[in-house]
């Protein structure tokens, strides 16, 4: 079994083009588009294992959609432990409207889980027989599924020698550090929501992670910082990466490259610094990269030996 197992409750495929100029009733005639698998889970997979990760990932599918998802994951060389569903499997559209250069982002809500299906989500986890260093959970939950089913991951996992990694935001994450989780990804308005706290400078958004651990909620909090960088804060120790200086070409897809860097370097045996290292590089390089496409692993190498990180005091 991989070393890393990725969960991704609602994949999509996205699909990405550009139009001259984005206007009500007229029709919109759009360049060429490019089809990606997407979904929090599966991002952080493909860039994992395009770092040379060994990755395995589980993803409910259905209807025609999905085969193709499924095809897509294949080619990407990424194993995939599937879970039928009754329904087909959503697609998002990202729109560059060129006039502008402003990205449009359609996103549907995906298909509607039942019970049983996403409690073969969490058996087809259940049943992964050797266990992976990382289990990495991305994105929000689709219609059906309760608000404690990344709690009920971490049950799952906290039975392993496995950590549990987890990016998503209100009521599921709030209900998943009631079980306890190793590492946490918010952003900063993630944060403020879990902590209702307006989180104004640096000591209050170490203080408010520092709570957190101290509560035994995660281990690790990555809280990013979009073009401000990235803060990584343990129960004694604080690091403070400032940005690098790319030229933004999308922004979309950051929190999934940084992640996906993240657990990458962690399960290849490196320690925190420097994954939060490889982290902030993977981050800024999706920066770089046109619409949907995640970060290339060249940028993330070249920008890796750039990034600053100092001690952090709160
Ligand atoms: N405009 C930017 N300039 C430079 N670096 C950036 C920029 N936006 C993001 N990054 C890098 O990517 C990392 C993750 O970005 P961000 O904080 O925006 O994540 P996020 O809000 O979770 O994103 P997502 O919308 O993908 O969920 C940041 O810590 C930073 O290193
Ligand atoms: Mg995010």
């Amino acid at each position: 079994m991989s070393s890393i197992v990725t969960l991704t409750m609602n994949p999509a495929i996205d699909i990405s083009t550009a139009t001259q100029r984005v206007e009500p009733v007229s029709k919109l005639r759009c360049h060429d588009a490019r089809r990606d698998p997407g979904g929090g889970g599966v991002n952080v997979a493909r860039v994992a294992n395009r770092l040379g990760g060994d990755v395995t990932a589980i993803y409910p599918i259905g209807g025609l959609v999905g085969q193709l998802f499924k095809q897509m994951v294949d080619e990407q060389g990424i194993k995939s432990v599937i879970v039928p569903l009754r329904d087909e499997t959503r697609e998002d559209f990202t729109v560059h409207d060129e006039a502008t250069g402003q990205q449009y982002r359609f996103v549907l809500a995906g298909p509607q889980l039942s019970e049983t299906e996403w409690k073969n989500c969490l058996a087809a986890l259940a049943a992964i027989e050797s266990k992976p260093q990382f289990v990495c959970a991305s994105g929000s939950l689709p219609p059906g599924a309760p608000d404690d089913l990344y709690r009920r991951v971490a049950k799952i996992v906290a039975g392993w020698s496995s950590k549990f990694v987890l990016d998503t935001s209100g009521a599921a994450l709030r209900s998943a550090l009631r079980e306890g989780v190793y590492l946490i990804k918010p952003n900063l308005q993630e944060l403020r929501d879990l902590t209702n706290a307006p989180l104004a400078d640096q000591a209050a958004m170490i203080g408010a992670c520092r709570d957190l651990i101290g509560r035994g909620c995660c281990q690790v909090i990555a809280l990013t910082l979009g073009a401000e960088g990235a803060l990584l804060v343990t129960a004694d120790r604080a690091w403070r990466a400032g940005p690098l200086p790319v030229i933004v070409v999308s922004t979309v897809g950051t929190g999934d490259s940084f992640l996906g860097g993240m657990v990458w370097a962690l399960a290849s045996g490196m320690t925190l610094e420097q994954s939060f290292r490889y982290a902030v590089a993977a981050g800024s390089a999706a920066v770089l990269a046109p619409g949907t496409e995640l970060c290339k692993p060249q940028d993330v190498r070249r920008l890796s030996g750039q990034v600053t990180l100092e001690a952090a005091s709160s």
